[in-house]
């Protein structure tokens, strides 16, 4: 079955020219196609065809996009789409002044949800987030990196890659489990936090693993939560038992984690707003992304982390909404790539980049997606737009009005 798509106005390929991802300054480099078609066949890139040289008796179905623009799929790689419950009450009190970190040191945050999940069945879980899939799927997003995180005990943190893992199957996009164990303690822990270290390494990371429940291993490397000592023996453990590694480090606080991460080659370390400027450089060579997260600066109304330098110094950059109740509830990830552009500095073809060929890289999938090249998976973002420029320059509004994934029509704004 070979289906055409068909004249679209623009083909931004993102083209990385086999190679697993873009850093410094060839994120600029998104090399756009005109006056070409695309061929798809067993749900792969098969060819580009001249718009003249198209033949109809090859082709047995046509997907029209005539003057729209296609993107590679976009890419989210850092959300804590699993949750339940609201923090609307603890957004009122930071509206009123306290700080997201008062609050988390007060018993609330993170632990807030936490109950909230314990709480919640499997089912009700599966049903809370099903349209929140939906939502980015809208957006143009064919893969989604959810994590766990808000169980923080055995049954519930499985309980959360269980439900990750039904909605992989339920939805035709790719969702990316990740263990987040180590997101903060757990309050029956509290003095003991050695021993909650102990439930991750020897029963939570083997039984995860005998189940293949998650790809990554994630933690969160900061004052109020797990140092750098302790994140090191989860990720030794977790690196010998074959998942992947991600850390949440220099959100808050610069501690250690980041040396920790890049030591053992993790695929991604994500937030980095107070990264200092002297580590700038050790992005240089690294082969780990660096996620940024600007959405949590905006949220949280503090600083961005340093794109701009870790860009000019030849890091891999990747951007994500960390889509959570608590330090990022948004769920837009076009409006993230506008923060990215207006309060980052980053230029829309870096923007691009970060959403697409680099995100899928931080999810150890751009090999097969991220970029619009022969042999690819056909995964694809249709715009409506002019120019691309426009997807980041219209702030916050989703200009995405078709999801393609795998070759199908997964999501259509006309349906
Ligand atoms: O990525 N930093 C820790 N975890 C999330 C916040 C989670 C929450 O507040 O619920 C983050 O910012
Ligand atoms: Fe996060």
């Amino acid at each position: 079955m070979r289906t055409l798509l068909k004249n679209p106005s623009q083909i931004v390929t993102v083209n990385a020219n086999g190679k697993k991802f873009k850093r410094g300054s060839e994120m600029n480099a998104i090399e756009v196609m005109t006056d070409h078609s695309i061929i798809i066949e067993e749900g792969r890139i098969q060819s580009f065809v001249q718009n003249d040289d198209i033949n109809p008796d090859e082709i047995d179905k046509i997907i029209d996009v005539t003057d729209k623009i296609i993107l590679p799929g976009l890419v989210e790689c850092h959300t804590h789409t699993a949750f339940s419950g609201s923090r609307a009450e603890e957004f009122k009190l930071r509206l009123r002044g306290l700080t997201y970190e008062e609050i988390a040191k007060q018993g609330g945050g993170i632990i807030n949800t936490v109950e909230a999940v314990r709480k919640s069945s499997f089912d009700d879980l599966v049903e809370t987030i099903k349209p929140r899939v939906e939502h980015f799927i809208s957006q143009g997003i064919t893969a989604l990196e959810i994590k766990s995180g808000y169980g923080l005990s055995f049954y519930d943190e499985i309980k959360l890659l269980q439900v990750i893992n039904e909605l992989n199957k339920i939805f035709k996009i790719s969702i990316v489990p990740t263990f987040l164990g180590a997101h903060t303690f757990p309050p029956e822990y509290n003095n003991d936090h050695e021993k909650y270290i102990d439930l991750i390494v020897n029963e939570m990371l083997p039984y995860i693993a005998e189940h293949n429940l998650a790809k990554f291993c994630d933690g969160f490397c900061e004052l109020t939560a797990f140092s750098a000592k302790q994140i090191k023996r989860i990720f030794v453990a977790a690196d010998k038992l074959g998942f992947k590694l991600k850390l949440h480090t220099d959100q808050f606080n610069s501690i250690g984690g980041l040396d920790v991460a890049l030591n053992l080659n993790a695929a991604s370390v994500d937030h980095l707003e107070v990264l200092k400027v002297e580590e700038i450089i050790k992005f240089k060579t690294s082969d780990t992304a660096a996620v940024l997260l600007p959405g949590v600066s905006f949220f949280l109304n503090y600083g961005y982390a340093p794109a701009r330098k870790l860009i000019d110094d030849n890091a891999i950059v990747a951007l994500a909404t960390d889509f959570n109740p608590g330090s990022s509830h948004i769920d837009n990830l076009h409006l993230i790539m506008g923060l990215a552009a207006l309060k980052m500095n980053m230029t829309i073809e870096e923007t691009i980049t970060a959403v697409t060929l680099n995100a899928a890289y931080a999810l150890d999938l751009s090999n097969q997606t991220g970029s619009i090249e022969i042999g690819k998976r056909a995964d694809f973002a249709v715009f409506d737009a002019e120019d691309y420029s426009e997807i980041v320059y219209s702030i916050g509004r989703n200009l995405n009005v078709m999801t393609i994934k795998d070759g199908e029509i997964i999501y259509s704004m006309e349906q």
